[in-house]
Order: C-alpha cells, then structure tokens, then sequence
C-alpha cells in the first residue's frame, strides 16, 4: 500500500511563499501528474514528499502515517531527477544494484532483480558499460531502474524526460505507462509538459504560483477546466479566450466577442445560466476544435475573414478576424484555401466554456448543441 496526503502544506523560501495550503491525495497506484508552468512549486512539493525538503506548516502521511520525522531513506521512497545521476565509475549493472547493498541479500537475489528490472526497461544489452557510453534515453532507462529496484512503496519523478529529444520523450512515456502498469507503484510525476501530463496521468494536479488550481482526471481538466489558467495550460493551440456579452434575442441567444461583431447563436437558456450563475463580466473560452467553419453560407454562422493559415499536416489551424477578435479553428488540411478568403463560422455551443472575468472561475455552465 502506499496511499499519500499532503494536507495544507505551506512552504517559504525566507520571504517568499512558495506552496500555499496545498492539499491533495494520492490514492495506491495511482499515477499523479503534478503540472504547472516553472517555479511554480513542483520540485518542491515533490521533494518535500520524499523527504528532501522540510515544509513550515501542514502534515504529509504515507499510508496514514505523518512522516515529517522520517529520513528520506526510511520512506520507502524513490526519486527520478530530471538530470540522471547516475554514478559515473560504475556499470550500468551496479548503478541499479546500488540501492539493494545496503540491504542483505544475496548476490544471487540482487543479480535476479537487477536482471529482471533491465529486461521489463529493454537495456539487458548495456548492463556492462558505464553511463558515459550510453545515449540519453538510456541512462533514463538506467536512473529508472536503480528507481524501481527496490519495488518502493512510491515513485516519484521530476521531469524525468526533461533533457530527452522530442522523439525519444514520447517512446519513454508509452514506456513509462507500461511500466506503471506493471509494477504498479503510486507514482506522482512533475512536469511542465501538458501533452506529457495527459498521456501520462490517471490525474492531474495543476499548480501555478504555489496554488492548486484543480485536480481531475486528463478528461476533466481538458473538457471541464475549473478556471481560465486550466483552460489556457492546457490543451495545444491553446483555448482562444475572449470577453463577450449576451442578449436574449427570441427564440436564441445572441453573444457577440467585443463591440461591432456580428453576434453568434446560442441557445436560449444561456441567458437563464448566467444569470443563476451570477456571473459579472464574462468571458468565453473554446478550443480550435470547438470553432466550426464552412466554405459557404450557412444558417447560425456567421461571416469572418481568413487572417492566416497555419498547415500542420493533419490538419490545419485558421486565424479568423470576427470583427477585432481574432478566433483560432482547426479545419480539415486545406478546407480554408487562403489567406483573406471569406468563410463562415460558429462556436459550438457544447464546447463553449464561460468563465467570470474577474474571478476567472468557470461558471460551470454546459450547453448541449442545438438545445433551447
Ligand atoms: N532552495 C531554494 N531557495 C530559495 N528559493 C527556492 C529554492 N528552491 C526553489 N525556490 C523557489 O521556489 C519557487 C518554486 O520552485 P520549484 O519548486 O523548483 O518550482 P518548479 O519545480 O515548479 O519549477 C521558485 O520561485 C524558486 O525560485
Ligand atoms: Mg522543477
């Protein structure tokens, strides 16, 4: 078992307030991304886990158990740094076989783990050489299994893949998942990367400024983000955001981004969830995926202008100008033929997110397309 808690652990670096009230739980094997841009916290709230780093208030227990008092060595912890440490002198063999001589086994045993650690990570071939001559995803390979030897209650890693290629990082982290899966130890994995959080993560906890903004399987955050900094760091190209109004308009609501644009369509009870919402200023949110464009005139779209064409192979990004906004889509390859060219557009009411502009909280309203 290794179920972890940190509640309201606060940290300062003299003056400055690096973690604030932060309390998450991580269940027994789950895998727990940490996310958030840096200097945000992770590393350390991370190390303040394993033990690295005392915290100034708030408690942190492991199965149950407050563990402040604890040594590092004695949390039953691993930890993955993002530079690899490895110790240079020694083989690829005995760098992962030295966490196990402390212990009293047997050569025979320490060969057997070390041996069936190597072969789940693909690196059986390189035991014998030193971490000089190995390339970088595999002294990962190697830092990972001096990690896992030791079958430790926990793992936890800070930007394990930070210094990898983009092509090895994805190979590592279709990796890293089977090897979760397989030893099944509670992980909890700092990085910046969103695309690395969402492959990876049965949750993410996303920080920024010592903060916890919100908590929630890759589903949640992506489709349900709690506030417009989840909205914007998550996701790739980003959410567009704009200020809009809204008014009733018969059957229909009509919300328009800035002044002078012509109005989208949405649904007539967009006025009524506002309003149980409370919502001050508002400000909408929705991904490129969420912009719906047609080559030809269309009833409930609207006209916009093709402001710049952006082909990324599967797809293509299109920069529309709705008045003085402008609002990023995502067509199929070449849909929009070229730059200055006249389309038609909407924003899916079921994709669109509204959030209060002054306390950038989502004001939870979900529309289904087409409803009234
Ligand atoms: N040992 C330290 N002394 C002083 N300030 C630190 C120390 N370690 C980190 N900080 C500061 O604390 C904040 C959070 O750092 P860190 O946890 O490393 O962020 P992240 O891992 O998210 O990039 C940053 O502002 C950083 O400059
Ligand atoms: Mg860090």
């Amino acid at each position: 078992m290794a179920e972890i808690i940190l509640r309201d652990i606060e940290k300062y670096f003299g003056a400055v307030y690096v973690i604030r009230k932060l309390n998450l739980t991580i269940k027994h094997r789950e895998f727990v991304v940490l996310l958030g841009p840096s200097g945000c916290g992770k590393t350390t709230t991370l190390r303040a886990v394993a033990g690295l780093e005392d915290v100034d208030s708030g408690d942190i227990l492991i199965d149950g158990k407050p563990v402040q008092q604890l040594e590092a060595g004695d949390r039953d912890i691993a930890f993955v740094f993002q530079l690899f440490a490895l110790y240079p002198h020694l083989t690829a063999y005995e760098n992962i076989a030295f966490p196990l001589r402390a212990t009293s086994e047997s050569k025979a045993s320490v060969e057997a783990k070390v041996r069936a650690v190597a072969k789940s990570l693909q690196i059986e071939h390189l035991l014998g050489k030193r971490p000089s001559a190995l390339a970088g995803g595999d002294m990962q390979r190697v830092a990972i299994g001096r990690a896992l030897v030791r079958r430790p209650k926990a793992m936890l890693m800070d930007e394990p893949m930070g210094a990898l290629d983009a092509k090895l990082r994805e190979e590592m982290r279709t990796e890293l998942k089977r090897l979760h899966l397989e030893n099944e130890s509670t992980t909890v994995y700092v990085t910046h990367d969103q695309v690395e959080a969402m492959s990876l993560a049965d949750r993410i906890a996303i920080m920024n400024e010592g903060v916890l903004q919100q908590v929630g399987t890759p589903d949640d955050v992506y489709h349900r983000p709690a506030n417009l900094f989840v909205a914007q760091f998550v996701g790739s190209p980003v959410m567009n955001i704009a200020a809009a109004n809204v008014k009733a308009d018969g059957s229909r609501s009509l919300l328009a981004l800035g002044k002078g644009a012509a109005p989208f369509e949405f649904p007539k009870s967009l006025i009524r969830h506002l309003s149980d919402a409370k919502a001050n200023d508002l400000t909408v949110g929705i991904r490129p995926e969420g912009v719906l464009v047609s080559q030809t005139e269309t009833a409930g779209y609207v006209p916009v202008t093709a402001h710049l064409i952006e082909p990324l192979g599967a797809y293509d990004i299109v920069d529309l100008k709705v008045g003085a906004q402008l609002v990023r889509a995502r067509t199929a390859s070449g849909y929009v033929s070229k730059v200055g060219a006249r389309v038609w557009a909407r924003l899916d009411p079921a994709q669109t997110h509204f959030f209060d502009t002054r306390t950038t909280d989502s004001l939870r309203i979900r529309l289904v397309d087409g409803a009234h």
